[in-house]
């Protein structure tokens, strides 16, 4: 598998290959610690894209401080060898001062969308997603960018920034890929002990609830809400960030579900801060 270091070589390796006729390039952008959900985009995109590069970065500036930058599992040999298996044709893992050179001081914000859900927690967190998003999108020119549905938040994000800075590329998300028991696979599984694993199934269990009072005509947005929240509120070591019911694009709260409106939790299981959703029917 071959590993890309620089901007400039991701781009040559794009640009050689969308020079001859009918190739194209798609990119799946993750931090590592790849499991079965950044598989899935893999596929995805081979499927689509004749030619597939995934990046592995750790993005400090997503991380607010006190957050989880230092333990963020890294597992470079590892990723490769499973980017290769799933479909990719080249790893690109720059440096921290390749991504931000030194002395740099431009960012992107996508305003009011930014500022929701897990933005509200973490303040600076989609600031720090869509600026490393757009310098992957600017370096690779991929035809086609590929992200999971489990950070709902973050496509909306990346779907708004795309659309203002007329970036021409295709943005397609994934659904969620879960574990046997529904937990959603996060590289952050793995900090659970058995104990907050199994404690975390109440999200999964919160949404099941949630789609099938949905299913079965209920639509306020309160009701909903409100038995997430009881699901997952006597669940020892469980403190929820978030129960939301809100419009997919704008991000913004509705008062009642419409069919493609996104139910979306995030709590803290012990020290590690898990985020689950659905779109309801
Ligand atoms: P990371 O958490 O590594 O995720 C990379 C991509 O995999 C994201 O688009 C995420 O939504 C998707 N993904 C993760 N778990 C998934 C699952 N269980 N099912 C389907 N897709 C899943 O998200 C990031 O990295 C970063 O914020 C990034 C976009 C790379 C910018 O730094």
């Amino acid at each position: 598998m071959e590993i890309l270091h620089t901007a400039t070589e991701l781009r040559e390796w794009s640009r050689s290959l969308r020079s001859l006729p009918g190739n194209t390039v798609g990119l799946v952008p993750t931090m590592g610690a790849l499991h079965a959900g950044h598989a899935s985009l893999i596929r995805a995109a081979r499927a689509t894209c004749s030619h597939v590069a995934v990046s592995i970065f750790v993005n400090p500036t997503q991380f607010g401080s006190g957050e989880d930058l230092s333990r963020y599992p890294r597992t470079l040999d590892a990723d490769c060898a499973f980017a290769q298996t799933h479909g990719a044709g080249i790893v690109f893992a720059p440096s921290v001062e390749e991504m931000y050179p030194p002395g740099g001081t431009t960012f992107v914000e996508v305003e009011d969308l930014g500022n929701r859900l897990d933005g509200v927690s973490r303040p600076g967190h989609f600031r720090g997603v869509a600026t490393v998003v757009t310098k992957l999108l600017i370096a690779a020119e991929p035809n086609e960018a590929f992200f999971g549905q489990k950070d709902a938040a973050q496509a909306a994000v990346i779907r708004r920034m795309v659309a203002d800075l007329l970036l021409p590329v295709k943005i397609v998300v994934c659904p969620i890929v879960r574990d046997l028991d529904g937990l959603a696979l996060s590289s952050r599984n793995a900090f659970l002990s058995q104990a907050e694993r199994a404690r975390a199934l109440s999200l999964h269990r919160a949404i099941r609830l949630v789609e099938s009072l949905a299913s079965g005509g209920q639509r306020n947005s309160g009701i909903l809400i409100d038995a997430a929240r009881k699901i997952i509120a006597p669940v020892p070591g469980i403190r929820i960030d978030y129960v939301d019911l809100v419009d997919s694009a704008t991000l913004r709260p509705v008062e009642s579900a419409t069919p493609g409106t996104l139910f979306a939790i995030a709590a803290w299981v012990g020290s590690t801060r898990l985020i689950d959703n659905t779109i309801l029917p």
